[in-house]
């Protein structure tokens, strides 16, 4: 039987990827699970976030399903060390992050579709002076290993690398600061990567009928990446001539995507503007309670929501946060492995419980989180899942 790697991470992971397994379980997909450890508590005992063992697992087994993972800066991180291990020089790096880089999961795809009748969708004014809801559909590819968390980074740079700086004219005006008050994040993008991203989103777009890929960058400033990446959109599109190659600068496209988000197919860009545009398309469809994404390399696949652990929620009981965003990187996981029409049935059944509104988790009813919520009408996780599965046919 298929194996599957589950990583339940931390805080609200480890409610939200149970329910996604009783999905996959009622849509008659039968796997095995297997448990991996990471996150916050890895961290803490053993100053480790992603443990040897999980990275075995996943490359014996090829494909993760992944809950959420608390991530802090850096001294907050350490200061939370157990006390042995403090001061030896353990740095906390995102697992997640980690991971893509690690299996070299360089394509990530996030789907932002609206489903109607979620009463968080997106509404403008229209002209006339009513309002309408545009259908958003927007996927996003974010290229997800390198770019500005390539973690090529210093405070006080060394002074070979203030050197290679001082070969480029740029580098005048700051060549007298104190290198101690310098900090530096590089940005890496290799041909390669990018060839992939856009290779990945053309072939998508081409595959499920969205006429056209809008590459996000900022060239205007960052006229090398973002440059690279423009150049090679062009080479890439040469082969899908049905399919528009736009452009936008990312500053302009997040004006733009509330004025006409309706006009935007599949988009793509390095990894932290790919990072920033998926979460603000996902604020147009419902939040990151419905944002769901894949991790996707050449051998290993790692399917996530995109929201946060959001510790405070974890221990409620029952518990009432939304795993709508789990069950659909479920469903995506299950594309992945040519399981399409279970795929659909899942997001069908989604999208037949959004529609009917009976059964509303609490951000869908925009009240603040906290155990109240339940008591004012809220559904429980559980009983969101619940009715997932009853809609499933
Ligand atoms: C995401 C998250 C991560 C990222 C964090 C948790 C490191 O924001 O998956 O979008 O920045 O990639
Ligand atoms: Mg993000």
């Amino acid at each position: 039987m298929r194996k599957i790697v589950i990583m339940p991470g931390d805080g609200i992971g480890k409610v939200v990827l149970p329910e996604s397994l009783r999905v996959l379980e009622a849509v008659g997909f039968e796997a095995e699970y297997v448990h991996a450890d990471i996150g916050w508590e890895q961290w803490m005992e053993h100053g480790n976030p992603l443990p040897e063992k999980t990275i075995e697992l996943l490359k014996e087994h090829k494909l993760g399903l992944f809950g959420a993972i608390t991530s802090k800066p850096k001294k907050e991180a350490s200061d939370e060390l157990k006390p042995e291990l403090r001061d030896q020089g353990f740095t906390y790096y995102s697992p997640i992050v980690g991971l893509r880089q690690r299996f070299n999961l360089d394509v990530c795809i996030r789907p932002c579709r609206s489903f109607p009748g979620n009463p968080l969708n997106f509404i403008r004014k229209s002209a006339g002076g009513g309002s309408e809801e545009p259908e958003v559909d927007a996927v996003i590819f974010r290229q997800n290993t390198e770019g500005l968390y390539s973690g090529l980074e210093w405070t006080n740079p060394p002074e070979a690398v203030r050197q290679a700086m001082g070969t480029h004219p740029k580098w005048k005006p700051f060549a007298n600061t104190d290198p101690a008050d310098v900090a530096l994040s590089v940005r890496v993008f290799t041909r390669a990567a990018v060839r992939r991203i856009l290779e990945a989103a053309f072939a998508y777009a081409k595959q499920h009928g969205y006429d056209s890929v809008t590459v996000c960058e900022k060239p205007n400033v960052l006229r090398e990446t973002s440059g690279m990446m423009e150049a090679v959109a062009k080479e890439v599109h040469e082969a899908y001539p049905d399919v528009r190659l736009r452009s936008t600068n990312i500053d302009a496209q997040m004006m733009w995507l509330t004025k006409n988000p309706e006009d935007y197919g599949v988009l793509v860009a390095g990894n932290l503007f790919g990072d920033i545009i998926s979460d603000a398309f996902a604020g147009l469809v419902g939040g990151l309670g419905f944002a769901c994404s894949g991790n996707i390399g050449d051998e290993v696949a790692v399917f996530e929501p995109t929201h946060g652990s959001a510790p405070k929620y974890e221990t409620l009981d029952p518990p009432i946060v939304n795993p709508i965003a789990m069950v659909l990187s479920a469903a995506m996981l299950l594309d992945h492995i040519g399981e399409a029409d279970k795929a659909e049935a899942v997001r069908n059944a989604v999208a037949g419980v959004v529609r009917e509104g009976q059964v509303r988790t609490y951000d869908m009813l925009r009240m603040p989180g906290g155990p109240d919520v339940i008591a004012k009408g809220a559904a429980t996780t559980t009983q969101m899942t619940d009715a997932i599965i009853a809609h499933l046919d």
